[in-house]
């Protein structure tokens, strides 16, 4: 398979780039990689997928949001992190449609916050509660076959300077989290969310 993987220098995007590129043929794209795009430009999805064609697998390891206190979020922090993580990998998805090959899936790519709140995450929750609901609502609606995924990990073992942010929560081996990512380009389900931890 031909498998797009958009913040595929990142954490995430190397740990799913690891998991497929033995099988398949990964091509990785970030704003400021050899391989361009910026997920908040429609435009510049549109341009990546002319430049490099029809693919089988599209994956999405980006997006942040502000961290901070409750009291101290503005609805200008939420509206960031929706826009850059949810719209974002959204664009991806609306975009890539037209590009990806009859029976390929889009993975994007949420995380625990979702599910378990950490002190300052609100805006972050916000955002991937919001993406899991997009993911349940999107893959009866995707045409031809295309199937649509997420992968929803705890912190990362590999992401140290995040741990003391998630007290006691588990964490997830970058081996572990990759599998994921195989689970959802490899195998057949659609409307999933791959929680890990
Ligand atoms: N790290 C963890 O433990 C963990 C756990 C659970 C969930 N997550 C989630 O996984 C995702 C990735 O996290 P990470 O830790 O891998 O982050 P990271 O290491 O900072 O990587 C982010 C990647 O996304 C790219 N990127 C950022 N904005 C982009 C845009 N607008 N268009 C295209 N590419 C863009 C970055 O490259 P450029 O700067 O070159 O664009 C980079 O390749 C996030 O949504 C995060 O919440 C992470």
């Amino acid at each position: 398979m031909r498998v797009l993987v958009v913040g595929g220098s990142g954490l995430l995007g190397s740990v799913a780039a690891a998991a497929l590129d033995e099988r398949h043929q990964v091509i990785k794209a970030s704003r400021s990689s050899k391989i361009r795009v910026d997920l908040a430009k429609p435009e510049s999805i549109e341009n990546l997928f002319r430049d490099i064609g029809v693919v089988d697998a599209v994956i999405s390891c980006m997006g942040s949001a502000p961290f901070k206190p409750l009291a101290e979020l503005t609805s200008q922090d939420f509206r960031a992190g929706f826009e850059d993580k949810v719209l974002g990998q959204i664009n991806l998805v609306q975009v890539g449609i037209q590009y990806l090959a009859e029976g390929g899936s889009f993975t994007l790519t949420t995380g625990v916050l979702a599910r378990e709140p950490i002190l300052a995450g609100a805006a972050a929750s916000l955002a991937n509660g919001a993406l899991e609901s997009f993911v349940m609502a999107a893959a009866p609606e995707l045409p031809n076959g295309i199937r649509i995924n997420a992968v929803s990990p705890s912190v990362l073992a590999e992401a140290r300077g995040y741990h003391a942010s998630f007290p006691g929560f588990p964490q997830i081996a970058g081996s572990e989290v990759g599998r994921a990512y195989v689970k959802s380009v490899e195998g057949i389900q659609t409307g999933q969310v791959y929680a890990l931890g």
